[in-house]
């Protein structure tokens, strides 16, 4: 750590800890005893500091209330059965907070504001990783703009926080999706690739009227098209197709670099599984369906890990996905990656900080 780093710490007076029931996490409800803050003026990040959680005051012409000049990560802590605190490829989450930054004209976090600032206020949290299984410390850094201008342009003074919370699982049973053929979430030449706030605000108007119809998310399809399959809902979404795992590639910007998404691809190929990055056609999907072979589908990411799909609306007409096998290749990869992210195997990967 660069020794010029000062970060300053300012207990909170009293702990949430006790009041917090850490046998009925939901997520994002509960954000722990405190946060990280720096904020980026005359070209700097300054004025590091872990504070109490609390309400902040922001004025009215603030233009991240307005424009939406903001990205954000999400990662998460665990304890290993020593106690230990580990943190999965935050170095992965790192590099996309300040690839998502620079699409959004947003100054980079420097490596060692983010680590350092997480890494402390996980000291001063401890406390709030979770001992019960399956359970974890949500961290979510992100940035916005705190010019108070409502004049359109880059701001030029910006905040960074880290919040932490406890979280339990994100879906409770396997979802129902639906193919949406009418909106987009991403087009090539848009921020699909950043995780800038504005994506997520403009997903959720179609999500919730698939919701309506009773379904639990969407699969997005391309923009210009919609004959291919991109994400589903928040997360990078996988198949497997007689015996092959087939996934969107993340060359044309539309798709979100998921750091799971990449975990898992790097596993599969590990297990020698056959792996396509491909856009999967709707039509070729159906056929699948039809024919029984689509074997798994499964969305991916840092928030749910792998979310079972068992579900899937095209056109109208929904399609039962098949029991999984008992050696379902989506069960093998979240024992996997959990094994990795809880610390019961060793990390031979360099994954766990
Ligand atoms: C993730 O799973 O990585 C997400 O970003 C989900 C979050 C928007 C709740």
């Amino acid at each position: 750590m660069n020794k010029t780093l000062t970060i300053r710490v300012t207990k909170a007076s009293q702990s949430r800890l006790e009041s917090t029931n850490f046998d009925a996490l939901a997520f994002g409800q509960i954000i722990s005893d405190h946060m990280f803050v720096a904020e980026y003026e005359d070209g700097a990040w300054q004025n590091l500091r872990v504070e109490p959680y609390g309400p902040m005051q922001i004025n009215p012409a603030n233009a991240t209330l307005h424009y939406g000049q903001s990205v954000f990560e999400g990662l998460k802590a665990y304890r290993n059965e020593a106690g230990e605190l580990l943190v999965f490829r935050g170095d992965a989450n790192q590099r996309r907070l300040n690839e998502s930054a620079a699409r959004m004209c947003i100054p980079e976090v420097p490596e060692e504001v983010f680590m350092e600032g997480m890494r402390k206020l996980l000291e001063v949290d401890r406390e709030w990783v979770p001992r019960q299984p399956g359970c974890s410390l949500y961290i979510r850094p992100f940035i916005f703009a705190a010019d108070d201008y409502l004049g359109i342009r880059p701001s030029r003074k910006y905040t960074f926080m880290i919040l932490t919370s406890p979280v339990g699982k994100y879906y409770a049973k396997p979802v129902a999706v639906k193919v949406e053929t009418q909106y987009a979430r991403a087009i090539e030449g848009g921020t699909g690739s950043a995780k800038a706030a504005g994506n997520y605000a403009g997903s959720l108007f179609p999500a919730l009227k698939a919701q309506k119809e009773g379904y639990d998310q969407l699969l997005w399809t391309d923009g210009k098209t919609h004959q291919y399959i991109e994400e589903s809902g928040t997360m990078n979404v996988m198949f497997v197709i007689n015996g092959t795992l087939i996934t969107a590639p993340t060359t044309t910007g539309t798709i979100l670099k998921g750091i799971t998404r990449d975990s898992v691809l790097i596993l599969a190929r590990e297990m020698g599984f056959p792996v396509e990055e491909r856009f999967l056609p709707v039509r070729e999907l159906e056929e699948s369906l039809l024919s029984g072979t689509l074997e798994e589908a499964f969305g991916t990411g840092t928030a749910a890990t792998v979310a079972f799909i068992h579900l899937i609306n095209i056109h109208g007409k929904d399609y039962l996905l098949p029991e999984k096998s008992t050696n379902a290749f989506s069960d093998r990869i979240l024992k996997t990656l959990d094994d990795i992210k809880y610390g019961k195997v060793a990390d031979e990967r360099g994954w766990i900080m």
